[in-house]
């Protein structure tokens, strides 16, 4: 079968790029991946080695450099310095904007009908920053944002509840980053408030939050990094787009209603983001997501005019 769509994946010589396309080399619609990395070196030794890996699926798997990236179908970015153990995600920002800046350009010029995927953190600010820096319409740049917390949650409350993660609709919404918070209000099992479920009334909900915000600190305590969550994140996101499937994800995506880049649920289809969805928030949620939106506007705001 010949390899479909084209997909560039920046940065994979490193832990989670290579992770996103090992990710992607194991669903079954073959695209055409191409990987990126200053280190020629090793990103050869890692496309050889996931070529391997792609048989059974169909998809190519080969390096190329920005130029012809810059041409993909979908972009993946997961270029960047990585956290420190205890370090913020912010403490990223200066270092990973410099990347970034330098990916663009070589990228250049950037295929008008690109939709281009940011993974490298903070990653809600390196969206809008993105988007910036190359022009693209708003939908057709959007983040990893809260996809992955929102995995952690649902992994915790599928062990509560006894229920398949899947079955389970409920957002962390805001930031990729501390400030994140979970839409509780909206949480819904078949249907069923989440509320309702008498398990939901010994737990305390800050404690659940916090955990699940601190998941990635843990990790990277223990090994050095996180990359398996965000690579199959990657995968999952790159599948919405490239069979062009109208899965409702939390990312981070433009979002009128709160004037900026944010992670929140929105439909994910071929062209990027085909709609944003506006979630019902309580009281707190609202004040929560408007200091989220706030922190990732300050943020965004020394870089871009
Ligand atoms: C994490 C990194 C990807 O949360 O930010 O695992």
């Amino acid at each position: 079968m010949a390899p479909g769509c084209k997909v560039a994946v920046i940065g994979s010589a490193g832990n989670v790029g290579a992770s996103v396309v090992f990710s992607l080399v194991n669903t079954t619609y073959p695209a055409d991946i191409m990987m990126v990395d200053v280190n020629q070196r090793l990103v050869r030794g890692q496309a050889m080695d996931l070529a391997d890996a792609a048989w059974p699926t169909g998809h190519r798997v080969r390096t190329a450099n920005l130029k012809e990236a810059g041409q993909a179908d979908l972009i993946i970015i997961t270029a960047g310095a990585r956290q420190q153990p205890g370090e913020l995600r912010d403490g990223l920002l200066d270092r990973n904007y410099e990347i970034l800046h330098s990916i663009l350009s070589g990228l250049k010029p950037v295929n008008p009908n690109a939709v281009v995927l940011m993974i490298s953190n903070p990653v809600d600010v390196l969206t809008g920053i993105a988007q910036n820096i190359t022009g693209l319409p708003k939908s057709q740049v959007f983040g990893s944002g809260t996809l992955l917390d929102s995995g952690r949650l649902r992994n915790y409350l599928a062990k509560l509840i006894n229920v398949r993660q899947t079955s389970i609709h409920c957002h962390v919404l805001g930031e990729h980053g501390d400030s994140q918070f979970v839409g509780w209000s909206s949480a819904r099992i078949g249907g069923v408030k989440l509320d309702q479920f008498p398990e939901m009334q010994t737990i305390d909900k800050a404690k659940i939050e916090h955990d699940i915000a601190r998941t990635a600190y843990d990790i990277i305590e223990a090994k050095g990094a996180t990359y398996y969550g965000v690579g199959v994140c990657g995968a999952i996101l790159a599948t919405s787009v490239l069979q062009n499937q109208h899965d409702i994800r939390s990312v981070c995506c433009h979002s009128t209603k709160w004037g900026g880049y944010v992670s929140t649920p929105a439909v994910i289809c071929s062209r990027g983001i085909d709609r944003v969805l506006e979630l019902d928030l309580d009281n707190e949620e609202t004040e929560k997501m408007e200091h989220a939106v706030e922190r990732i506007k300050g943020q965004t705001k020394r870089f871009v005019e």
